[in-house]
């Protein structure tokens, strides 16, 4: 079953040249391929994750919703990423710029089941849609819609598990002066005061009000992650270094080294919709040679 559900949705770009690719599975609108031209593959996954639902795979990019880690009652990062999504065949169109034929796109769609109504009693439609552009630009834009009869308010992030060639060669450029809260002290309120981001231990941050674009720069693998946002105040950044990686069943020891996590997300505040409302959020990703990372 897990591995049927996994592949029910490969899609590339027939018409450019050969690598460009995403996949996407059913199994928690995750997107757990993201591919260049040249084949090589932009998104981590570990060497033990389980393919298997009701779990999240352990990488790619995981749904956060309708709550972001354990602040709430329900499962950590909700239970979004855990459920069977289905095809939408008949998704409404964007109002947002996103309808133009250059792309190849699938488009997903989450409604709760009676389960989930009875421990998070909203009714709402989670619509997802997935795009890859001819430049290999890969884009999500996901839409809440609150069809319940009263206002309810939601987390939610885009858990994106980049991959990188070392940890200790990459660094963020864009959250310079920002306000983060810390998960690794009760989510207490720091200011970052370094230049770029750098790592040498855990770090599970949530930065607030960002700017639309950061940049994540890898000098290993001359490769920039350009991180382009809308709707979406936060930057979720979490690399769970070597002690929490020996915890985790489906991650290897040392594969913190390969992975770094930059989630386009809204979690210090929650959005609310009222009866009828409709929120976007967007994430588009990007991933450009860099020959020289210290021209970034
Ligand atoms: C991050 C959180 O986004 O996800 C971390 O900030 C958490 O606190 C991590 O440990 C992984 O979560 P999970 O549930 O996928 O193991």
């Amino acid at each position: 079953r897990g591995a049927s559900v996994r592949a029910e949705k490969n899609f590339s770009r027939s018409d450019s040249s050969v690598g460009l690719s995403a996949q996407v599975c059913l199994h928690g609108g995750q997107v757990v391929s993201w591919r260049n031209h040249r084949g090589e593959e932009l998104l981590f996954s570990s060497s033990k994750a389980i393919f298997k639902p009701p779990r999240a795979t352990r990488g790619g990019i995981p749904i956060c919703f309708p709550q972001f880690g354990n602040c709430g009652t329900l499962e950590q990062h909700g239970f979004a990423r855990n459920k069977i999504w289905t095809i939408d065949d008949e998704a409404p169109p964007l109002n947002y710029g996103d309808n133009n034929s250059n792309k190849a796109s699938v488009d997903l769609l989450l409604k709760p089941s009676e389960d989930d109504l009875k421990c998070w009693p909203h009714c709402f439609e989670l619509r997802l849609r997935v795009s890859l552009s001819m430049d290999g630009d890969l884009s999500l834009i996901s839409r809440v819609r609150n069809v319940n009869g009263k206002p309810f308010s939601f987390a939610f992030a885009y858990h994106t598990y980049l991959s990188v060639s070392d940890i200790s060669e990459v660094r963020i450029e864009g959250l310079e002066t920002l306000d983060y809260l810390d998960n690794l002290s009760q989510r207490e309120r720091f200011t970052e005061q370094g230049d770029a981001i750098t790592f040498e231990s855990e770090v599970d941050r949530v930065y607030v009000g960002c700017p639309g674009v950061i940049a994540v720069l890898d000098h290993g693998k001359k490769r920039t992650f350009i991180v382009r946002k809308e709707g979406l105040p936060d930057i979720v950044v979490w690399n769970p270094w070597e002690k929490k990686s020996k915890t985790m069943a489906d991650f290897g020891d040392d594969e913190y080294k390969q992975m770094l996590c930059v989630d386009a997300a809204a979690v210090e505040r929650a959005i609310t919709l009222k009866p009828g409302e409709e929120w976007t959020g967007k994430l588009e990703l990007s991933a450009v040679a860099s020959t020289n990372c210290s021209d970034h």
